[in-house]
């Protein structure tokens, strides 16, 4: 490795004395250490001396009052005041983590793990599935393809945008499937939220399946797994060692060799600068988190094709006045939702009976807890004259104004 290691020992949230306590997580200080342009990694506190030692780190930062043995390194509990003194004179830390040169020690590993053999790839259309992607192409090129599943619950022209960067851009062997009617057949007067999501993550995965079928022998899959994934799995556990495959997408025992999983130890904020550092367009870098059963959590009721349509006009027009507002990268997640509401309305002089939809927007910065976003009154008054105006069906407008908790951030 071509940079500096800081070791961070997850003791969890408890004390020597097994109390529960209130410091910052292993996840919040590794992110200030890689601020600082040091590379981190977190451990549980179980883990044997000699492995951490073998990580060759240049110090060791312990989260709440856990004891190590010798490693002949400096070693420190947290401290958020003396931090980068810490890193920087006792440990030498010269600031060396750079993107640039994680992409490029990354790709060499990814072609190394794979060698001559085939991989595929489930791509969402997200930064994450995105960004592993061309990593994986880089390395790989042609020996890679990526399968794209159109459940027929993207957003508006999403399937043909993800297309234009995966074939256009990258000339990546891409395959689209449209089962559309596969996944909105299966979903018929379904209106259980979890049912739903069952529905959507079981045809993904049996759809996957075929389609990998076609490809005759894969070895690898690869996964767009992040380190916050990697980390709420789980560190805790004496000398646990860590299973994390499958945290963030297909199984990892769908009859694959081994995973590539380019980003896993990436935050978020850092799987965009990894996108910029290989060349992908800063829109879908910026692109904000989609669920993977996507507007099929966002549709109150029962998901029907023209449901979903007229709930995707009404998030692209959402989504096109807050980016003309220039407020896309403040906001952490916005969009619309279908709500099974219908009230009363009046339109060219004629009583409409016709569907509610709520627009909300929230600032978070773990998606555990996130605040309403309190925008402008006027962008939400043109926001909701133009739904009422230009999306069939759509007769009221409401902005949900719920912080999570108690509320979720999606509504089912
Ligand atoms: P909630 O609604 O739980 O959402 O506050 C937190 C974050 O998770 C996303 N989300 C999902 N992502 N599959 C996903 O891949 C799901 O079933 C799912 N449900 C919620 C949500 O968009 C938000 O970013």
């Amino acid at each position: 490795m071509g940079h500096q290691l800081i070791v961070i020992l997850d003791c969890g949230g408890q004390n020597a004395q097994g109390q529960n306590t209130k410091g910052p997580n292993a996840h919040v200080i590794a992110r200030q250490v890689r601020n600082l342009n040091v590379y981190c990694e977190v451990v549980p506190c179980g883990t044997p001396i000699e492995a951490i030692a073998a990580m060759r780190p240049v110090g060791i930062i312990l989260t709440s009052a856990c004891a190590t043995g010798e490693t002949g390194v400096p070693a420190q509990v947290y401290d958020p005041q003396g931090l980068e003194g810490f890193l920087k004179e006792a440990c030498g830390c010269v600031g060396d983590w750079d993107m640039g040169n994680y992409v490029e020690e990354e790709i060499a590993r990814i072609r190394a793990q794979i060698g001559d053999k085939k991989v595929v790839c489930g791509l969402s259309g997200g930064v994450d599935s995105t960004v592993s992607a061309v990593m994986v192409h880089r390395a790989v090129g042609k020996q890679l393809t990526c399968i794209f599943v159109d459940h027929g619950l993207m957003r508006k022209n999403e399937p043909d945008e993800v297309e234009n960067v995966c074939r256009g851009k990258f000339d990546m062997n891409f395959v689209r499937v449209d089962a559309r009617d596969e996944f909105l057949g299966k979903l018929a007067g379904v209106t259980d939220p979890e049912q739903k999501r069952m529905i959507i993550g079981e045809t993904f995965i049996r759809v996957f399946e075929r389609e990998s079928g076609k490809l005759g022998k894969v070895d690898f899959l690869v996964q767009g797994t992040i380190y916050p994934d990697i980390l709420e799995s789980g560190t805790d556990g004496a000398g646990k060692v860590k299973s994390h495959h499958n945290v963030g997408g297909l199984p990892d025992d769908i009859g694959f060799e081994g995973l590539v999983e380019p980003v896993r130890m990436l935050f978020k904020d850092e799987v965009r600068r990894a996108g910029l550092a290989l060349g992908i367009d800063e829109e879908l870098v910026w692109r904000q988190p989609f669920p993977g059963p996507g507007l099929g959590v966002r549709i109150l009721g029962a998901i029907t094709p023209e449901r979903a349509d007229t709930l995707r006009e009404a998030d692209a027009i959402f989504r096109q006045e807050i980016i003309a507002a220039g407020l896309h990268r403040e906001i952490s997640q916005y969009f619309a939702i279908l709500t099974d509401v219908s009230s009363t309305g009046v339109r060219d002089g004629s009583r409409t009976w016709d569907s509610a939809v709520a627009l909300r927007a929230v600032k978070t910065t773990d998606f555990m807890t996130a605040r309403s976003v309190e925008l402008p009154y006027e962008l939400l008054g043109r926001v909701a004259r133009r739904i009422v105006n230009e999306v069939p069906g759509v007769n009221r407008v409401v902005y949900d104004i719920t912080d999570k908790p108690p509320g979720t951030i999606e509504w089912e």
